[in-house]
Formats: structure tokens, sequence, C-alpha cells
């Protein structure tokens, strides 16, 4: 009898450990924070590690997709009408962007790098090939007259564009438009003219955009993967008219750990002349692995009345374009480029308005990160930008006509990436060894609360047998 009450007391005694400690762990978060120290020490860049070779060779495929806006009415807009678009595409090129050059410096806390971007045409992802035709505004010879309005050479100009038959619209084929082509002006104008050639992404296969510095993480985790410089410059989250960058944020491709739904994350981007902030938005989930989406919310593109923050995009300074654009003029060598979201998506609706067939559609063109919020791995990107010419009647050049004044849709791009399927399965490996990790604490209460239950049943089934208080009263005593 001695033993077996001695066996049912130190049952107790441990669920009442079990359950003490399981509370104790629970409050303390203390499975929480070995996994976060875990993850923080995955989360440094170094010869010879994961991250490292993820960082350096990111082996999800990301994919560049043009649309371009087919002009229909060419003639009536000259005369004072709205422009008619026919939206076409997409024409998708998969983009390989390694990391090389890699150095680091510093003990380790900091590696240098270029990330050269190399474009390859993928006709079963296009619709359409880089030969299709597309009309739109001839941005050479429309940034030469803006160029030109007020010079004594107006007159010259005018006229070797009648000789030339260039006018404000020309049809060009894709391939052209983007990886550029001899312009007839250009090669006419070439003493005035760095170079005869025009391409939106002219010059850009296989170069890179310049020295970047990055952060390890090894000095603080929250840092990994962070721009640190570029071509030189101090990463601070500002603005420079002459080199057309913000610089805050990393590279894209991945965040620091343990994000939570506070922060708010910095999109770097070269090509787009400014960085982004996004905030959290919703949960999503990629491929079977929980996601946060972020999202730039409307401010970041709201006018100055609404975000007085905005007032350093208006250039030259006091010159506001109203909001959802931006004048990338003077990253764009002087041509008059305005920067939107496609089809205007969330500009106002005066731009909108302005051109027939646009139509912005938040899932469309929306930018956005989803990101696995623990390991602060990127599970979905889709950086959606637009291309729009500033177009206004010049009373120097008759070729204008009487064209509106109009932030004239050129193309749009959608840039993204989906984590790939040997990455996610891993990822979920990782994130259900981190859920038993995190469930610990409650198996161990749970233990507590079975054996609790075992004692008291124990206890009753003790109580039975021993009916009368005689046989009682020694187990008391004991
Ligand atoms: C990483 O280590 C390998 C082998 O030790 C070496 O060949 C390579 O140059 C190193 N890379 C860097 C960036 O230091
Ligand atoms: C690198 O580490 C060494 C030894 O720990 C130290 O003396 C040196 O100051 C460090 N250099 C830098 C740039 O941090
Ligand atoms: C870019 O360069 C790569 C390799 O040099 C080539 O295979 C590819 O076709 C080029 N892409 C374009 C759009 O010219
Ligand atoms: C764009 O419009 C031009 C002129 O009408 C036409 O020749 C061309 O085929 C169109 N492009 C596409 C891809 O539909
Ligand atoms: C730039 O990024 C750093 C690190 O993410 C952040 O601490 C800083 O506040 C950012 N700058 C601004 C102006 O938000
Ligand atoms: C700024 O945007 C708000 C809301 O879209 C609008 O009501 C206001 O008229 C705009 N202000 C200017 C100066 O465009
Ligand atoms: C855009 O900026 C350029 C250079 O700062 C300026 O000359 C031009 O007038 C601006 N365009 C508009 C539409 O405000
Ligand atoms: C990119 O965005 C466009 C619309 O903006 C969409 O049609 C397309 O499917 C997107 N591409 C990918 C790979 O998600």
């Amino acid at each position: 009898m001695r033993l077996r009450a001695c066996c049912v007391y130190s049952l107790g005694l441990l669920c009442i450990l079990l359950l003490v400690a399981g509370i104790a762990m629970v409050l303390s978060q203390v499975f929480q924070k070995l996994l976060n120290n875990m993850i923080k020490k995955q989360m440094v860049l170094e010869n010879g590690t994961e991250a490292f070779s993820v960082w350096q060779n990111p082996p999800p495929p990301v994919y560049m997709q043009f649309y371009f806006f087919n002009l229909t009415n060419p003639a009536e807009v000259l005369n004072g009408d709205k422009p008619s678009v026919i939206e076409i595409g997409p024409y998708t090129y998969r983009e390989y962007r390694p990391k090389e050059d890699v150095r680091f410096m510093d003990n380790g806390t900091r590696v240098q790098a270029v990330n050269p971007k190399t474009y390859v045409f993928q006709p079963d992802m296009s619709r359409g090939s880089e030969d299709d035709l597309v009309r739109t505004v001839n941005i050479p010879a429309v940034t030469v007259m803006e160029k030109f309005k007020d010079s004594f050479f107006s007159r010259f100009i005018s006229d070797l564009m009648k000789a030339k038959d260039v006018g404000v619209f020309a049809t060009h084929r894709v391939g052209d438009l983007l990886w550029g082509y001899e312009d007839p002006l250009l090669k006419e104008l070439s003493v005035f003219v760095p170079d005869d050639h025009f391409g939106l992404f002219y010059k850009k296969n296989g170069t890179d955009d310049g020295d970047y510095v990055f952060l390890t993480g090894r000095q603080n985790y929250q840092d990994f993967a962070r721009i640190d410089e570029w071509n030189g410059q101090r990463s601070l989250n500002w603005w420079s008219s002459d080199e057309c960058n913000m610089i805050n944020g990393t590279d894209g491709a991945s965040f620091h750990p343990i994000v939570t739904k506070t922060e708010k994350l910095y999109i770097f981007s070269s090509d787009l002349c400014r960085s982004l902030y996004a905030l959290y938005e919703s949960d999503v989930n990629v491929r079977g692995v929980p996601g946060f989406r972020f999202v730039p919310p409307s401010a970041v593109f709201a006018n100055v009345t609404v975000n007085p923050d905005n007032a350093g995009f208006c250039v030259p300074q006091g010159n506001c374009l109203g909001s959802g654009l931006l004048n990338a003029s003077v990253c764009k060598e002087g041509a008059p480029i305005i920067m939107s979201s496609p089809h205007f998506y969330q500009a106002d609706d005066k731009f909108v308005q302005d051109v027939f067939g646009m139509n912005p559609k938040k899932e469309d063109h929306e930018t956005l990160i989803d990101i696995n919020p623990l390991t602060g791995l990127l599970l979905r990107g889709a950086k959606r930008v637009q291309v729009n010419v500033y177009t206004r009647q010049i009373p120097a050049f008759s070729q204008t006509g009487s064209i509106r004044t109009l932030v004239f849709p050129v193309m749009f791009l959608n840039e993204s990436v989906v984590i790939d399927e040997e990455s996610a399965v891993k990822l979920q490996a990782v994130l259900t060894e981190a859920n038993v990790l995190l469930n610990v604490p409650f198996i161990v209460i749970s233990a507590g609360v079975l054996l609790g239950l075992a004692f008291i049943v124990l206890m009753c089934c003790q109580q039975r047998p021993e009916a009368s208080a005689a046989e009682r009263q020694p187990l008391l005593s004991s």
C-alpha cells in the first residue's frame, strides 16, 4: 500500500512540475527565442553557407514581362483627339541575375559584388514575338523637340524631321524598342547627342548597374543582405536627382528574418528611379508556405496635398504632377519620361480618363511582395511599372499638331518571381521542425494535464476499496 501511495503522490508532483514548467516556457518564450537564434545564425552571408549560395545565385526563375500600348488613332491624336490604345503582350524574358566579383570586406561584415542581368526571350511564355510591330510615341523625336524647343536650331531640326518623315509617333519592332535600334533622327544629330541608338533597355542585357556593397548580417541579423552602398554612395533613404536613386532596402531577393506585420519594407530598384516601401496587407500561402503580403500603400503614390513627404519627387522643385506619377526625366537623359503604376493604378483618375484603353486593376497592376515571416525568404514578388511620355504641343515644331497635353502610356513591365518547388519543399520542412519546437511547451503542458487526470483517477480508485476508516488511518499518518 505504501509504495502505491508514494507512486500516486509522485505522479501528482510530476504533474504540477510539468504544468509549471510548461507555463513558464510559454511565458518566457524560451523556444521562440531558441528558434529565432537558430534562424539568425543561419542568416549571414558567409562563404560556403546555404544562405550565401542562395544569395549569390537565387534558384527561383525571375521573369520580366513587357506589355506595350499599340496606338490605333495617331492622326486623330495629332488633331487633338483622345488617344486610343490596345495592350499587347506579354513579351516574356527569363532574367538571370547572379552576383559576380564577390569580395568579402571588413572581417566578413560587408561583401562587395556586381549584379549583372541577362535577359533571354521565352517564346512559350509570350503572346507574340520580338518581331511584332508597335506604334507608339517616338521617344527620341519627342525628346529632341523638348530639348531644342527654345533653341536657335529648332527651325533646322524641324525641317530635318520633315525631310526624314519623322513625327511624334513611329512604328518599331518590339525587340528594337526594348533592346535598341539606330534612330535616323539621332543619327543626323550625332554631334549633339551621345549615342544615336535608342531602346528602353538599350545596353541593359548582360550589364550590371554598378558596384554594390551589402551587409552580411554578421553584426546584426536585421541587416542580412541589406544594401549598404551603391556606386560608392552610402545607403541612406535619400534621393539624388543626379543619380536617380534612393537607396534603402535589400536587393529584393531576401529580407531579414522574423518579419513582423508592423514593419515597413524597403524595395530597392535602380530602374524605378526611386525606392518604394511596402506595408503588411494580408496573410497568403504560396506553394504551401505561409507568408505575409506587403504592398506599397497608396500614400506612396499620393499627391503632395495628401502626402507632403512626396514633395521630394516633384522635380524641378515645386512642380508636382499629381498622384501616382513620377517625373523620371533626369534619370533618362532628359527624355520626358514619367513613371507610374500600370494602367495608372492608384494615380489620379484624370490620367486613366485621358486615354481610351486604360483599365487599372489591383490584382494585375499592383507591386507586391510575399514573405515568409520567420525566415524572411521571398515567396513571391511582382514589380509592376509603367513608362509614359509627357506629350504636348510645341509651337516651334509643327509636327506636334494640336496634340493634347498628355501622360501618354507606352509600355509597362511585370518583373516577377515565385519560389521554386524544391525551395518551397525545403522551407516547409524547416517550418514543420520550427512548429514542433514551438509546440514543446504545449506538449509539456498536455503531458502535465494527462498525468493530472491519471492522478485524479488513481486517487478515486484508492478511496473505493478502503471504505473503512481504520484502513485509511496509516495512509494519512505516513
Ligand atoms: C569561397 O571559398 C572557395 C573555396 O574555398 C573559394 O574558391 C572562393 O573564392 C571563395 N569565395 C569568396 C567570395 O571568397
Ligand atoms: C578585424 O578583426 C581584427 C581581429 O579581430 C581586428 O583587429 C580588426 O580591427 C578588424 N577589422 C575591422 C575592419 O573590423
Ligand atoms: C542577352 O544576352 C544573352 C547572352 O549574351 C543572349 O543569349 C540573349 O539572347 C540576349 N538577349 C537579348 C534580348 O538580346
Ligand atoms: C500595332 O499596330 C500596328 C499599326 O496598326 C499594326 O501594324 C501592328 O500589327 C499592331 N501590333 C500588334 C502586335 O497587334
Ligand atoms: C532605411 O533602412 C533602415 C534599415 O532598414 C531603417 O532603419 C531606416 O529607418 C530607413 N530609413 C528611413 C528614412 O526610413
Ligand atoms: C490630391 O489628391 C486628392 C485625392 O485624390 C485630390 O482630392 C486633390 O484634388 C489632389 N490635389 C491636387 C493638387 O492634385
Ligand atoms: C520633369 O523634370 C524635368 C527636369 O527636371 C523638367 O524639365 C520637366 O519640365 C518636368 N516635366 C514635367 C511634366 O513636369
Ligand atoms: C505579371 O502581371 C501581369 C499583369 O500586370 C499578369 O498578366 C501576368 O500574369 C503577371 N505575370 C506573372 C508571371 O505573374
